[in-house]
């Protein structure tokens, strides 16, 4: 599995496992409390209640209305009530359990109560009129539930009484709030079962609620492990896409060192692995280079020795023979033998340039004055066709180098500035301190650097000269990276060209120059 993958689902289970818990335990109580909204039993007993209370107030209202026509029969036609009557009526109201009976009187405005017969032995509390409910009551033949306190049928009492009718009512006198509670219980009983409807509803609604919270959820851990995963493997996909092109050779590769610090580290190491394993690719390249044209020269020297040894030998013959010569051709023979002569010593130096050029010896590093070698070097070119001028230094100029090499050093610059000034022309050596180093400077004034070949002054066998071998300022080089210092070839103010070589000094501090310890 790859790291992104595991990431990713590292974060995923870390963003959904507490959801996933959380869920359930959210389910469950949920589930719990609507469980406790509907204790079983509850809505039994309220149904039975409800039952009871119907059932009860049916009897009573079955009762009150079998009473009410009985006694409006019995005390009809204009019969009201006798002594005799109003005896039986009160027997009649202990044995049905009734509380009262009334009667009515209608005048030409309205019902009026005209007599109450209670039970006997009860004492007669302040009479319930019940004269308002009574039109309605006849005309529809509902009980009346009158919120004062009564429970009671009406019923008319027929016969002639002309235009003034007489009814009455019979019935119970029950709590003020009776009916209230009666009705309390029937809503209760409907509320509770639309409660039910209700609770499911609600169960549905909020299970859905959860799914989709819980789907956002997950959709948006999705996405945002996506993209952790993503974020967290990019420089490390980056790192192994720089390795590969690195393993492939492009050791110029480099990647972005921004990012969390770890990986900006990581980044900055692998690219200074890279800048290292270029550098040394480089200078390998350059080792490769310069055997392969160390080898040339060594070649080229021993093909030269090996015809240039035999032509010595027998121009040294000639030579000898020069006497035997006729007088008439002596002169003649003289000057081509000495042209020969000129030819063959050119050609000679030429071979020992190779030859040095091809075994760079291993420099055997002394203490040395460099102002005092270029003095020695300078002196060797003095009596040639240029004048060669020596600055003092204004004091030594300690440097650790091998003599020979040195010297050769500098004599192949004062020889490029000879053969490039014109006759009688003055070459100027400069020995100075520069800051840590200690510096040779060799000035003319002659042609300067020729344009064509100043990218390639310091390469094997690169010349503008007929003659040259164009190991001069490679061997220069190579002396230079040898000591630890370095040669300039540049052109000179005013015309000519100024050759510089530094090397460090050895009094000057915190630089450690080759072949000390
Ligand atoms: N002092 C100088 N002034 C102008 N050109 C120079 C000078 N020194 C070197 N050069 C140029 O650099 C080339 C390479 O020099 P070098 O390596 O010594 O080889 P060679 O002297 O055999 O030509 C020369 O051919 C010449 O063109
Ligand atoms: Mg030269």
């Amino acid at each position: 599995m790859t790291l992104r993958a595991r990431l990713f689902l590292a974060f995923l289970a870390l963003a959904l496992v507490p959801t996933a818990l959380l869920t359930a335990f959210t389910l469950d109580r949920l589930g719990r409390s609507l469980q406790l909204w509907n204790t079983p039993g509850v809505d039994q007993s309220l149904d039975a209640a409800l039952e009871v209370s119907k059932t009860a107030m049916a009897r009573l209202e079955a009762t009150a209305h079998a009473q009410a026509a009985d006694w409006a029969m019995a005390l009809s036609p204009g019969g009201l009530l006798t002594p005799a009557r109003r005896t039986a009526v009160r027997a009649g109201l202990r044995a049905s359990g009734l509380d009262f009976l009334q009667l009515y009187h209608r005048d030409s405005t309205r019902w009026r109560l005209a007599e109450e017969v209670l039970p006997e032995d009860v004492l007669a509390p302040h009479p319930l009129d019940l004269a308002s409910d009574l039109d309605d009551a006849l005309a529809s033949g509902r009980t009346i539930h009158s919120a004062r306190g009564a429970l009671a049928a009406a019923a008319r009492i027929e016969g002639d009484h002309g235009r003034h009718p007489w009814a009455l009512t019979a019935g119970m006198r029950v709590p003020p709030d009776f009916f209230t509670r009666v009705d309390q219980v029937g809503r209760g009983v409907g509320f509770y079962r639309r409660f039910g409807v209700l609770r499911d509803v609600s169960r549905t609604y909020w299970g859905l609620l959860v799914v989709a919270l819980v789907l956002t959820l997950t959709a948006v851990a999705l996405v945002a492990a996506t993209r952790l995963a993503r974020s967290m493997t990019r420089p490390l996909r980056e790192l192994e896409g720089a390795l590969e092109r690195v393993a492939a050779g492009e050791l110029e590769t480099r990647v972005a060192t921004t990012g969390p610090r770890e990986l900006a580290a990581l980044g900055e190491r692998f690219n200074t692995m890279t800048a290292r394993l270029l550098a040394a690719r480089t200078a390998l390249a350059e080792a490769e280079r310069q055997a392969a044209w160390r080898e040339v020269a060594r070649r080229l020297a021993h093909e030269f020795k090996n015809i240039l040894t035999p032509m010595s030998l027998s121009l040294h013959r000639l030579r000898r023979r020069e006497p035997q010569v006729p007088d008439e051709h002596r002169a003649a023979v003289a000057d081509s033998l000495a042209a020969m002569e000129q030819a063959l010593g050119d050609l000679t130096r030429l071979a020992e340039q190779f030859s040095q050029y091809a075994r760079l010896p291993e420099p055997r590093f002394e203490r040395l004055d460099l102002a005092e070698v270029a003095r020695d070097a300078a002196r060797l070119h003095e009596p040639e066709r240029v004048t060669v001028v020596v600055t003092p230094a204004g004091g030594p100029l300690p440097v650790s180098a091998d003599r020979l090499l040195l010297s050769r050093a500098v004599h192949n610059l004062l020889l490029n500035a000879c053969e490039a000034s014109p006759d009688g022309a003055t070459v100027e050596v400069r020995a100075l301190r520069e800051g840590h180093d200690a510096t040779v400077e060799i000035l003319d004034r002659g042609s300067g650097v020729a344009p064509e070949i100043r990218d390639r002054l310091f390469e094997p066998y690169a010349s503008t000269k007929a003659r040259g071998s164009g190991l001069g300022l490679s061997l220069v080089r190579d002396i230079a990276e040898q000591h630890g210092g370095r040669v300039t070839l540049t052109d000179r103010l005013g015309g000519g060209a100024i050759a510089r070589l530094s090397l460090p000094r050895l009094d000057a501090a915190a630089v450690r120059p080759p072949g000390t310890a």
